[in-house]
């Protein structure tokens, strides 16, 4: 598909007012995406454990206006007016616009709310955006209700894309790939797909328990870190690097060869914070308790030979991953171990989920 297959016709329907309602999750990348050209175009692919606690719920009221020239959203988050994030939105409306031509037409109130808690310092915007593009197709499959489910799909996380690069992984499915790669068909630098090989069924329920290291604003963020892969020295070896990840990733998930796993992710995690270190100019977004906290899983690994390991996002806590087989060993070892370098002792259990659903008011 191009970009042009998702500027729709005419519409069939023209309803005067209706609400919508869907519940986007989180997800965590194992190959990263990080380093971007415009307009939110990946500069390597990257793929991701799609997640299931961690979700953004997001309700769109939607109700015809007279005047068509702007756009006309109020916003509320955990039930409050949000008035610093209407910027974020406005330029999301503005850059969606020509593929949902309605926009104009209607006065929205948007009401968002998270599961995780209140500035835990998880990114919220995979999930968000992904939620508030699936409300914003939903409302153009009733006016025009013949669009099938795939197209509905690939538009909604082609939408999640113009908001944030690694919304459009949190759409549909468990394991998904975005980013055009030569030997995973269908592939898209557009929108994330459902990662189209076999997957042993160990990653079918993997878990990812979030230590909350540090849950204050982040000293530099995603948006900046990806611009300065511009002109990085260490760039183009980089995004070669993780176009081979996704290659040897293939037996890796085929197989359920948990060793190799490891290797991968946690290398992938490392490479990403030493891109940051590498920029210019460079920052550290790691603090002293994430490296605790990856000496002690890398100490438990050895002494108990139970297959966790970590990987990071960009900010410094830290996702445990490990089969569901040892859940409870692990919980024990986070508990009594790892808790003590979180934020208040806080930590979030998460595992691999389905994708976003809609919810039936
Ligand atoms: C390190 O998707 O947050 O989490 O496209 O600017 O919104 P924008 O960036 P964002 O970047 C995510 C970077 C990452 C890696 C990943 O999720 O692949």
């Amino acid at each position: 598909m191009t970009e042009n297959d998702f500027l729709p016709g005419s519409y069939q329907n023209s309803p005067e007012k209706g609400k919508v309602t869907w519940k986007a999750p989180s997800n965590i990348a194992l190959v990263k995406y990080w380093g971007k050209r415009p307009v939110q175009m990946p500069a390597n692919p990257s793929i991701s454990f799609t997640l299931d606690a961690c979700a953004t719920t997001t309700s769109v009221f939607f109700e015809k206006k007279e005047d068509r020239e702007n756009f006309s959203f109020d916003l509320f988050f955990e039930g409050k007016p949000k008035e610093d994030f209407k910027p974020k939105i406005q330029t999301f409306l503005e850059r969606i616009a020509k593929y949902l031509p309605f926009l104009k037409e209607y006065n929205f109130t948007i009401e968002t709310s998270n599961s995780f808690p209140h500035s835990s310092g998880i990114a919220s915007s995979a999930s968000g955006m992904a939620a508030l593009s699936l409300c914003l197709m939903d409302i153009e499959k009733q006016l025009n209700p013949s669009m099938d489910e795939a197209f509905f799909h690939a538009k909604a996380s082609y939408l999640a894309r113009l908001g944030s690069g690694s919304a459009c992984r949190s759409v549909k499915g468990s394991l998904v790939q975005w980013g055009q790669h030569a030997n995973i068909p269908e592939s898209s630098d557009l929108y994330g797909i459902e990662y189209p090989f076999d997957v042993d069924s160990v990653f079918k329920s993997y878990c990812d328990t979030i230590l909350l290291v540090h849950k204050g604003q982040k000293q530099v963020s995603s948006t900046v870190g990806h611009q300065l892969m511009h002109g990085h020295p260490y760039a183009e070896n980089r995004f070669q690097q993780a176009f081979d990840n996704l290659d040897k990733l293939k037996p890796i998930l085929g197989s359920g060869d948990l060793e190799a796993f490891i290797k991968l992710v946690e290398s992938e995690a490392l490479t990403l914070h030493a891109m940051m270190m590498t920029s210019s100019p460079y920052f550290i977004l790691m603090k002293p308790d994430t490296l605790e906290i990856i000496n002690k899983i890398w100490e438990y690994r050895e002494t108990t030979k139970i297959p966790v390991c970590f990987t990071l996002d960009a900010g410094a806590n830290v996702h445990l991953l490990y089969p569901e087989a040892e859940k409870e060993k692990v919980h024990d070892f986070i508990k009594n171990e790892l808790a003590e370098h979180c934020e208040n002792g806080q930590y979030i259990h998460d595992q691999v989920g389905k994708g976003a659903i809609k919810i039936n008011d």
